[in-house]
């Protein structure tokens, strides 16, 4: 293998050594195996590829001082992952085959999880999906697990530098099918086009509405949202945004600096009073927000007066970063360190 530039990665898949898989067949999921092989062999009529029955995840896993591996939070996504197999039929994964095969995944390609100091992480990424023929809109009988890692940098090329972002009203986050709040994929690939629009016109993200008024905030493209003023943080309440992980995590370690922290309709209009706000998910971490323009009304709300992350954006950041790569004391018990 050539030398990978760890501090230099960006977001995006690299071949690693191994993936690990689970097959749902005759009412059983079989032990999670590894295999080094890149494609899966799929049936054409596959409940995946035509009603979109599918959910992934991801998650992280990070290198500490001590050389041990940390994955962070790993039992909130494979309890959100079984969320997503109620929301669209599928079999219902059980936590010890996800956390079994996650654990796996990374141990195997433990070469691959970036040394401490670099920035970088192992972004695990587990999929779920339906595999069995059917042409009636009906649920499949058989099911694959998959999970595969990769490292990977920041998310957006700014790092932790405010970026601006977009409101596109004449877009919804959420698929037609109302999957808002699992994650499948269908959801992302119906904000491509938006994503793409607001890229091309210089933006990290879109910031999207909510569906039915229009009127209040909802989250990004590719994570949630949160607005800083009067030494609280506050973050929307919304029946259609994923319910993220790094933001939950986020509320509580907000707690923990004597923030108050509200979860509630956010109006458009709030923006001009924040003094911070940021997008934040696994991918994203908190990448700091510059500026909000809603595209079509011709408003524009500045967020960061100077360009740079605020101090309490800056102060969660590196809490949340100390504890995933365990430089802080992990009191909340977030973090699996791998034997
Ligand atoms: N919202 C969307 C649409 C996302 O894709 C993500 C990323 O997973 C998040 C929010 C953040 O969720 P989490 O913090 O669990 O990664
Ligand atoms: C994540 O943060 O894990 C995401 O899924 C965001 C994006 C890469 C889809």
């Amino acid at each position: 293998m050539n030398a990978i530039d760890w501090s230099n990665l960006s977001f995006g898949y690299m071949k690693t050594d191994y993936n690990v898989r689970s097959y749902y067949k005759d009412g059983k999921w079989s032990a999670p195996a590894e295999t080094t092989s890149e494609n899966i062999d799929i049936h054409m009529a596959a409940t995946c590829l035509h009603y979109g029955q599918e959910a992934f995840e991801g998650l992280k896993a990070f290198k500490g001082k001590d050389g041990k591996i940390r994955i962070f939070r790993m039992r909130e996504n494979a309890l959100r992952m079984i969320s997503s197999c109620h929301g669209i039929m599928m079999e219902e994964l059980p936590v010890e085959v996800f956390e079994e095969a996650v654990v796996k995944a990374v141990k195997l390609n433990e070469r691959f999880v970036p040394p401490h100091g670099s920035g970088a992480s192992l972004y695990i990424r587990p999929l779920l999906i339906g595999m069995s023929a059917q042409v009636g809109v009906k649920p499949a009988s058989e099911y694959l697990f998959l999970v595969f890692v990769t490292p990977v940098g920041p998310y957006f090329k700014e790092g932790f530098k405010p970026t601006p972002v977009a409101i596109l009203r004449g877009y919804d986050r959420a698929a037609p099918l109302g999957t808002g709040t699992i994650k499948v994929g269908g959801n992302y690939a119906a904000s491509l086009t938006a994503g793409n629009k607001a890229h091309g016109m210089g933006y990290s993200a879109v910031l999207y509405l909510d569906a039915r008024e229009k009127k209040y905030l909802d989250e990004c493209g590719p994570a949630n949202f949160f607005g800083v003023k009067n030494n609280t943080y506050i973050t929307p309440l919304s029946s259609s945004i994923l319910p993220s992980i790094t933001n939950k995590s986020l509320m509580q370690l907000a707690e923990d600096i004597g923030l108050k922290v509200e979860r509630r309709p956010i109006p458009e209009e709030e923006l001009a009073t924040f003094e911070e706000a940021g997008q934040v998910g696994t991918a994203a971490v908190i990448s700091p927000i510059l500026r909000v323009d809603d595209i079509d009304e011709n408003k524009s709300y500045i967020i960061s007066k100077d360009g740079n992350a605020g101090p309490v954006s800056s102060k969660l950041y590196n809490k949340l970063r100390a504890i995933q790569l365990g430089d802080e004391p992990d009191t909340h018990n977030w973090v699996t360190i791998l034997e």
